[in-house]
């Protein structure tokens, strides 16, 4: 279910940074996004420019080994989860990432899907997928945090 939807084309590799450097300003703790779509959509492209509008200097790599990569910034701590490599859903609790979840966080879940009837339900969907050269981004909001932060985001 949606409370409201807009959809954008992203026709490079900065187009989809620019967007997430885009909503920085719009996001506001506790949340949680769940980010849709295949291996190589662009998932994690829209986390490092997330991050970097958020005045995050350092490095952003996917956390496909570590499972959560975290950067506790003054305005929230983001939590970056990568669940492509869960074998079962348990895994969420054998990893306690539950814990990770608290009210400074934006908690942003690729692969959430992996850890179904575990993970919190999100407050907005960010869905990538393929188009013959760049990417079509689908964003969804599913609460009214959510809604709100879509609506301020998607006016600029
Ligand atoms: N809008 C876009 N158009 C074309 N290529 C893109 C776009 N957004 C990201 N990419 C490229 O897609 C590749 C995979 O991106 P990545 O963020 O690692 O995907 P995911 O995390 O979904 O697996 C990267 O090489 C990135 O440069
Ligand atoms: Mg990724």
């Amino acid at each position: 279910m949606s409370l409201l939807t807009h959809t954008i084309e992203l026709p490079d590799e900065a187009a989809t940074a620019a967007l997430g450097a885009s909503w920085a300003p719009h996001i506001c703790a506790p949340l949680v996004v769940y980010l849709a779509g295949d291996l190589g959509a662009g998932k994690t492209t829209f986390v490092r420019g997330l991050l970097r509008g958020s005045d995050y200097q350092g490095t952003v790599k996917s956390p496909t080994y570590t499972l959560v990569e975290s950067y506790p910034l003054e305005q929230a701590d983001f939590h970056h989860f990568d669940l492509y490599r869960f074998t079962s859903p348990e895994e969420w609790l054998d990893a306690g990432l539950d814990e990770l979840f608290t009210p400074r966080s934006i908690c942003l879940i690729e692969w959430p899907q992996q850890a179904e009837g575990f993970a919190p339900a999100a407050d907005l969907t960010v869905n990538l997928s393929h188009l013959k050269t760049g990417r079509l981004c689908q964003l969804a909001a599913h609460t009214e945090h959510g809604k709100r932060s879509l609506e301020a985001w998607i006016k600029n």
